[in-house]
């Protein structure tokens, strides 16, 4: 029911408009003075205000303004014997919604009253429904946030199991994996690239070897020179890889990535001899990594080779195999900034791409 406060300093106008009001449907409250005006906003709503504009003390105006700047959206009508231009203009700058003339005949006010009970509770539905959508959007942005959660968790969970797949396949390359993937990562960060890249190439170097899946055992723990068959199935892993990865629904660049780990800049890599841009930044980062880890590591036909011989195979490979500023990111990280070998597993948040 419409609620409103009549606001005016003679008892007969008050009790004459509340009578008239309550008769037709509405619930009216009465003020004498702006005091007592504002004490009974300040308690409860009203969705309109009918006050008169000259009263002792403290004027309708004044009334007018405190109440708007307690609330935008009441109803303001005021009450005046004076109808001049100035006086409802200067009503209507102050906030008054409408105006209505005294002696107040009942049709007059009842059609006044009924017009901004009306726009009041379109103003309230407004700000219902705006307010509806505020928590709409916000349950919305919630649900993708967890749902965005869901995928990353799941997607680091699949890299997780490849990962052991392949460690499971080959243990004598144990943790290779893991190094290649904290070192690639390492380089990325001395090398300023963005924080998305370096988590991306975390994961790429958790699984870089996922091809070698396919290839026999036997063959990747062999402690001799392998044969020209079994070394050509041992760089199959590069498309074996590729073609698994293109199968699930991860990110186009994990795929590429492990297809061209094994290339070189100058075109003797494999397995499609690709050449200096047409291999991405990613492969030219974890070529390098995957190189000096492999050579600071044991394996099962030599022992581990150490920090110096792998620099210098890089070093040696500078701007012919190994693209110039990578090879110098790499040495920086180990000669300067003293970078050890990690063989921890990062659990990062999987980059939305
Ligand atoms: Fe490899």
């Amino acid at each position: 029911m419409t609620k409103v406060l009549i606001v005016d300093d003679e008892k007969s106008i008050r009790l004459t408009l509340r009578e008239m009001l309550r008769k037709n449907g509405y619930e009216a409250e009465m003020a004498e003075d702006v005091a007592s005006a504002l004490k009974k906003l300040d308690e409860q709503e009203f969705d309109v205000v009918m006050t008169d504009i000259v009263m002792p003390k403290v004027s309708g105006l004044e009334l007018l303004k405190a109440i708007r700047e307690r609330c935008r959206s009441v109803q303001i009508l005021i009450m005046t014997g004076d109808p001049s231009v100035e006086t409802a203009s200067q009503a209507l700058h102050h906030g008054a919604n409408d105006y209505l003339i005294k002696p107040i005949v009942k049709e007059d006010l009842l059609k006044a009253v009924g017009h901004a009970s009306e726009i009041k509770a379109l103003s309230d539905q407004k700000k219902r429904l705006e307010l509806e959508n505020q928590l709409y959007q916000k349950n919305l942005e919630r649900i993708i946030e967890q749902k965005t959660l869901d995928l990353q968790n799941t997607m680091e969970s699949i890299i997780s199991l490849l990962s052991t797949v392949v460690e499971v396949r080959d243990p004598y390359t144990a943790g290779h994996q893991r190094r290649v993937g904290n070192l690639s990562a390492a380089m990325a960060r001395k090398m300023g690239l963005k924080e998305d890249t370096i988590k991306m190439l975390r994961i790429i170097g958790y699984i870089h070897d996922i091809g070698k899946i396919e290839v026999p055992a036997e063959i990747l723990s062999k402690p001799g020179k392998l044969s020209e068959v079994e070394f050509m199935l041992i760089k199959n892993h590069c498309t074996t890889g590729y073609n698994m990865l293109n199968e699930v629904n991860l990110p186009k660049i994990i795929g590429e990535t492990i297809y061209q780990h094994h290339e070189r800049c100058d075109g003797s890599g494999y397995p499609r001899g690709l050449k200096d841009e047409e291999i991405s930044t990613e492969a030219h980062i974890l070529m390098v990594a995957d190189v000096v880890e492999a050579m600071m590591s044991h394996r099962p036909y030599r022992p581990a080779l150490g920090l110096a011989a792998a620099l210098g195979e890089i070093s040696s490979g500078r701007g012919v195999r190994y693209r110039n500023d990578i090879v110098t990111a790499c040495e920086s990280l180990f000669l300067e900034d003293h970078y050890e070998i990690e063989d921890t597993v990062y659990h990062t948040t999987f980059p939305v791409v």
